[in-house]
């Protein structure tokens, strides 16, 4: 099995990255044959128009996945811009992507829909993601809910070319967690940075404390017991307590008589404690900015071996550099 997946540096990771998607990388690396991570900064130029803000998300980025539990002996970690081939092969499956499913795609259509201009970076994004899936011949690709629409657009784009030009491309299959692949963000919506309703991996812990106690709640009397599951702080409690903890809480919830406050106090104390240990790891990570480097070089060198086999794979399949 072959595993590879994508973040955006457009910020730091908040939970939604982290429950989702993350936590789905390290426990894939253990079993997959290959895996392949990246940070997908050409991505995140569709939004971030700062040079040095993009620089530094990315490195950012990469020692919060390290810190997370990636391990470069078992995953190959990289930058997205460090493998030229990707955005070649971008091209190749432009020239075949309908524009009527790019049109149907979520980021696009919101974008449009509520009266704001959008660019061909924006338009084509989904093209360059599949060209980044089909470059390493990813069969499984560990994502959150929100982009499996990108995941079939990728499938429907290497159907048509495999069509026109023979088997070239692995079909990928996106893979979701059930528990967590919609975590909500503090308003109840989708976590996302762009509805500003997140909570950071690696916040200070003070400043986190402080952004729970003020998560607004219903105003349901103290005695009602209360349906667990679907209420934004269970929810987000569930993600980080342990498995006494939260059947504690869902028994509190049904049996009533409990106040909200008590609720985020519990949830902040879960939170700082579960990664305490990740935010070690962190601190040390940034004292090396060397070693770092060196991992995302090697990482580099390694996707670029693959990225290169296939682009000149589907250069063949379609008649190009054949001399
Ligand atoms: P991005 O950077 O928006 O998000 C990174 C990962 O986090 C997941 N995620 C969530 N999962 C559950 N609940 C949430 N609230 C939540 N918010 C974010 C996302 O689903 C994603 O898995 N287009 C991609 C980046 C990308 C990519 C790729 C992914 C570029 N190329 C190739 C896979 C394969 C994106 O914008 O993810």
């Amino acid at each position: 099995m072959r595993v590879l997946s994508g973040i955006q540096p457009t910020g730091p990771f908040h939970w939604g990255n982290y429950f989702g998607a993350i936590r789905q990388y390290i426990e894939l690396q253990e079993v997959a044959t290959e895996a392949y991570y990246f940070i997908a900064n050409l991505h995140a130029l569709t939004t971030v128009r700062d040079a040095a803000k993009l620089q530094q998300y990315t490195l950012d980025g990469a020692i919060d996945l390290l810190a997370l539990g990636l391990d470069p002996s078992r995953a190959t970690l990289f930058v997205q811009s460090d493998v030229p081939e990707v955005s070649e092969l971008c091209w190749l499956l432009m020239t075949g992507a309908p524009m009527g499913l790019l049109e149907r795609c979520v980021s696009y259509k919101d974008k449009i829909a509520k009266g704001l201009k959008a660019d061909a970076g924006l338009f084509t994004y989904p093209v360059l993601q599949a060209a980044d899936i089909l470059a390493y011949d990813a069969d499984v690709v560990p994502v959150g809910e929100d982009q499996l629409q990108h995941i079939e657009v990728c499938r429907d784009i290497a159907q048509s070319f495999n069509h026109h030009f023979g088997q070239t491309f692995v079909m990928p299959k996106g893979k979701i967690l059930d528990s967590s692949a919609r975590v909500p963000g503090l308003d109840g919506e989708k976590m996302s940075k762009s509805y500003d309703n997140t909570l950071a991996v690696f916040a200070d812990p003070k400043a986190q404390r402080k952004q729970i106690m003020r998560i607004v709640t219903d105003s349901r009397p103290m005695e009602d017991s209360k349906e667990p599951v679907g209420d934004v702080l269970y929810d987000l409690y569930a993600l980080v307590a342990t498995e006494d903890e939260r059947d504690a809480m869902a028994a509190l919830y049904r049996r009533g008589g409990f106040g909200y406050g008590e609720i985020k106090k519990a949830l902040a104390d879960a939170a700082e404690r579960y990664f305490a240990p990740a935010r070690e790891r962190r601190a040390a990570l940034a004292a090396e900015p060397q070693q770092l480097r060196e991992i995302l070089a090697a990482g580099a060198a390694k996707a670029r071996v693959k990225a290169k086999a296939t682009l000149k794979r589907a250069q063949q399949a379609c008649g190009l550099s054949d001399w």
